[in-house]
């Protein structure tokens, strides 16, 4: 089942960045960020371990990078439900970290797992100096301001756009800010190995999409109590997305043409990608 293989590589992850937390001096902060990482379904840091072990790069390995990818996304997550974004109070079943402390130390603790995840990517377990700086470098640029944060910026700008998004501007609103850490994420085991990221990076360029989409179209259909965060609020903040575009039907559509298109990018590795097409197919069937 994938999601057992999936819920174990979360439970590794969770485990490498709890430890490397529990390691801190047991200050406010250090509490926000541990609350921060708990939970969520942990895609990210399972595309890293299953991109290595696609490579022959062992999940020991490769851990300091999925728990970079799990700690950058957890600091997306508690910026996104601040007021000055989103507004939320939900996430991942519990009270948002700024309703749980305040917004200074939601903010602060974001920041700070936000440079936690640049200093596992220094692990030397990773590799050698060179594999770590291409690590680096990738994080950065997916995170950054042409990547994830320009993504958020777009999102946040379409909220109050006189004229509705374009089919192509919403797919350069996501491709930042989903796709990027989710193409960085996928890619890592490969760097890891030496090996070229391509097929991987193709793969990941259409799942994160088909990602988002799930995640828009679970927004108007899903049920709050299995999601874990607030529902049925992007139409109401003026949300671009493939829903508010092209109707749930549309969406659904496009998103079953990318799971296609991310399971034909894996043809180079045979069999042995099994798990990232179930990935593929799980991303738009889940309901949290
Ligand atoms: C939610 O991501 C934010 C988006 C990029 C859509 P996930 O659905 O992966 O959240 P968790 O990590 O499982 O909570
Ligand atoms: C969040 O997207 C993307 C990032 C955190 C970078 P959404 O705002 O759609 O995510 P949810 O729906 O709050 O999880
Ligand atoms: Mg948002
Ligand atoms: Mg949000
Ligand atoms: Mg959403």
């Amino acid at each position: 089942m994938f999601v057992t293989a999936l819920a174990e590589d979360a439970a590794r992850v969770q485990a490498h960045l709890l430890a490397v937390l529990g390691h801190r001096e047991d200050l406010p902060l250090t509490d926000a960020m541990r609350y921060a990482v708990q939970g969520g379904k942990g895609l990210r840091g399972f595309l890293v371990l299953e991109g290595a072990r696609l490579h022959g790069v062992s999940p020991d390995q490769a851990v300091a990078a999925a728990a970079a990818a799990e700690a950058l996304h957890a600091y997306s997550l508690v910026h996104d439900d601040l007021p000055a974004m989103d507004d939320d109070d939900l996430r991942r079943g519990q009270p948002t970290v700024h309703v749980k402390w305040d917004e200074a130390t939601a903010i602060l603790a974001g920041d700070a797992l936000q440079t936690l995840a640049f200093e596992l990517l220094s692990d030397p377990a990773l590799g050698s100096a060179e594999v770590r700086i291409a690590l680096v470098a990738g994080l950065a640029r997916a995170a950054g301001a042409q990547g994830m944060v320009l993504g958020q910026a777009l999102d946040m700008a379409a909220e109050t756009s006189a004229t509705p998004l374009t089919l192509a501007q919403i797919t350069r609103l996501q491709a930042g800010k989903t796709g990027a850490l989710i193409r960085w994420s996928a890619e890592a085991g490969a760097v890891i190995a030496g090996a070229d990221p391509a097929p991987l990076a193709a793969y990941a360029t259409a799942l994160g999409l088909a990602f988002q989409i799930a995640d828009d179209i679970l927004d108007v259909t899903g049920d709050a109590a299995k999601a874990g965060k607030r529902l049925q609020k992007d139409a109401a903040a003026g949300k671009a997305t493939f829903v508010s575009l092209l109707g749930l039907d549309g969406a659904r559509d496009r998103a079953r043409a990318l799971v296609e298109d991310a399971e034909a990018a894996l043809l180079p590795y045979g069999d042995a990608a099994d798990t990232l097409r179930h990935c593929a197919r799980f991303v738009i069937a889940r309901d949290m």
